[in-house]
């Protein structure tokens, strides 16, 4: 397998490893220590007659490569041959000069070498002073350690023309061959935020600004949720489906190993196998069944991902159903699906380390023991203060009560362990990343003192509601329209009234109306002398 970057590096530069669990490649090569190796390359391919040199250049001829019986030019995006743009985009600012066109017999061609203009860098060559051609340093680099064919090319999906058709007529042109690559992996593009990452639009995001917002883990969980020849949007939504997956699946390791460690007793270490069990049992090879199926399509983690949830699903359907029918767990069986999943999610290099189940806690390995340490002594910890509860929940000692829950909520967070305490079972302890438990925390009490924002807001509404209704309660059905005096002038012994402002009488219709509103001010004044003789 050889993955081409789409930055050609000419010189060498000093590189510095970010950690995203990549694995270190066998080799790694850089073009100026391969200059005598392109010279012979450029070389063969003009004594096997598919090169010319031109005024100190050596170009492919692509048309007698193609019109070659056993070759074939552009196999890869046969339809941009002659696309002028794409060619000269893909040979770099160095071919294109318009006094250098008229050395190419075909506007097709492409250059194997160049003469060095003054001031470039160049290097000795039968031809003169010159440099290696765009394309050529890839097929003389991979030729020279992987001979005449390789399985697999990677590269992003903007290489395939001319970089790759050129790559793959030059090497055939050299090892008379048609086998050069077996397959060309094409990678979808990285967009960020919906825009194409470029340095004008300022969107331009290394790995390391990455890793400061997100985990390696994160990052990684993003890609395998997306196919990997599509076009992968960096965006806040993206990386919320990742955390949220790996939060899902980081509970039910907590929530497996807290089973694991409970005392047999409690849990039953030979469990029968009951209806539930063995249909878990069947999801959970028809899981694994599908994920391998996935990765056998064309390396579909996505789905491979949607597969896995789904069994985590179901596994977390299961242990509800056990908890509230007050039955426990059947330890073995959801241990092999949490070392099933472990295993996935290490070949996706989303674990590192040799954390039988579960991700690792306490960074990136460095503590990755810390869980066989300290666990013992937490699950001494947690017995003690169930005990202490019960007896102080007995003897009403509200104080005890409080520091209990004081160790659970604020003191134990910062150490990165997490109890949960459960009605009837034993409290359970999770050991945890620190910085997550006290987001968790943080977001808790958020969303608690909105609830309890709405709540006293709600409470304000109803009690100004109640006192308008009561102030309203207490006018007196005389009084009601007597203020009115911009709409009536007369009115009767009971406040009632009989004439408009301007002195008429007031009409049939609108007395009848004024009536019910009065009766009804009536009723609701009796209820308030009513209310005021029974309240105090
Ligand atoms: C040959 O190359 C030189 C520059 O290296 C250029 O000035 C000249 O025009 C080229 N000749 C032809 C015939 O293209
Ligand atoms: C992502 O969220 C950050 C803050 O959490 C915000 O500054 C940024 O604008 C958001 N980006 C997008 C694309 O919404
Ligand atoms: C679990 O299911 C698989 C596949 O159907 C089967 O081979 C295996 O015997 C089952 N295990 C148990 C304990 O029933
Ligand atoms: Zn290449």
């Amino acid at each position: 397998v050889i993955n081409d970057l789409s930055l050609h590096i000419i010189i060498k530069k000093k590189t510095r490893a970010v950690n995203v669990n990549v694995l270190p490649p066998d080799v790694l090569t850089w073009v100026s220590e391969y200059v005598p190796e392109i010279v012979a390359f450029v070389r063969r391919i003009v004594d096997n007659g598919y090169g010319y040199e031109s005024n100190g250049s050596v170009y492919f001829d692509t048309a007698k490569f193609d019109s070659c019986p056993a070759h074939s030019y552009a196999k890869l995006v046969p339809e941009a041959v002659g696309d002028q743009k794409a060619l000269q985009e893909g040979e770099g600012d160095l071919s294109i000069s318009a006094d250098r066109l008229s050395e190419k017999r075909s506007q097709n061609d492409f250059a194997l070498w160049k003469a060095s203009k003054p001031g470039e860098p160049s290097w000795d060559s039968p031809w003169g002073k010159g440099r290696p051609g765009w394309h050529i340093e890839c097929s003389a680099m991979a030729g020279s350690i992987l001979g005449q064919s390789m399985d697999i090319h990677g590269g992003g999906f903007d290489l395939r023309f001319p970089h790759h058709d050129n790559e793959l007529a030059q090497s055939e042109a050299y090892f008379e061959n048609d086998h050069w690559v077996r397959y060309f992996l094409h990678t979808g593009h990285l967009t960020i935020a919906g825009c194409k990452m470029s340095k004008s639009l300022k969107n331009f995001i290394t790995i390391k600004d990455a890793l400061a917002k997100h985990t390696a883990r994160q990052l990684r969980l993003a890609f395998l949720m997306h196919s990997w020849k599509d076009t992968l949007d960096y965006s806040n939504n993206t990386m919320e489906s990742a955390i949220q997956y790996e939060r899902f699946i980081n509970e039910f390791f907590l929530n497996v190993k807290d089973i694991l460690r409970s005392p047999t007793d409690i849990t039953g270490q030979f469990e029968k196998w009951e209806a539930e069990e063995i249909e878990l049992n069947k999801s959970f090879y028809e899981k694994k069944t599908s994920v391998h199926e996935a990765l056998c399509d064309n390396i579909d983690t996505r789905s491979a991902l949607e597969e896995i949830r789904a069994l985590v699903g179901q596994s977390n359907t299961y242990m509800a159903a056990r908890r509230s029918a007050k039955l426990p767990p059947n330890r073995m069986l959801l241990q092999s699906i949490a070392l099933y999943l472990t295993e996935m999610l290490k070949t996706f290099g989303a674990i590192e380390g040799a954390e039988p189940i579960g991700f690792p806690v306490g960074g990136n390995g460095q503590d990755s023991d810390l869980e066989n340490t300290v666990m013992p002594y937490l699950s001494v910890l947690s017995d003690f203060r169930e005990d202490v509860r019960k007896i102080a929940r007995e003897k009403k000692v509200t104080e005890l009560l409080r520091l209990c829950d004081e160790l659970r909520d604020d003191i134990l967070p910062e150490l990165g362990v997490r109890l949960e305490d459960r009605d009837g079972l034993p409290t359970s302890v999770k050991l945890m990343d620190k910085e997550t438990l006290l987001k968790e925390r943080e977001e808790k009490k958020k969303m608690e003192d909105e609830k309890k924002k709405k709540k006293e807001e709600a409470a304000k509404k109803k009690q100004e509601q109640e006192m308008a209704k009561l102030a309203k309660m207490k006018v007196k059905p005389s009084e009601m329209f007597r203020s009115e005096t911009d709409k009536y002038s007369i009115f009767d012994e009971m406040g009632f009234p009989t004439h408009d402002a301007e002195g008429k009488e007031l009409s049939k219709g609108l007395t009848k109306k004024l009536r019910k509103l009065y009766e009804a001010q009536e009723k609701l004044y009796n209820e308030y002398l009513q209310s005021t003789q029974n309240g105090s």
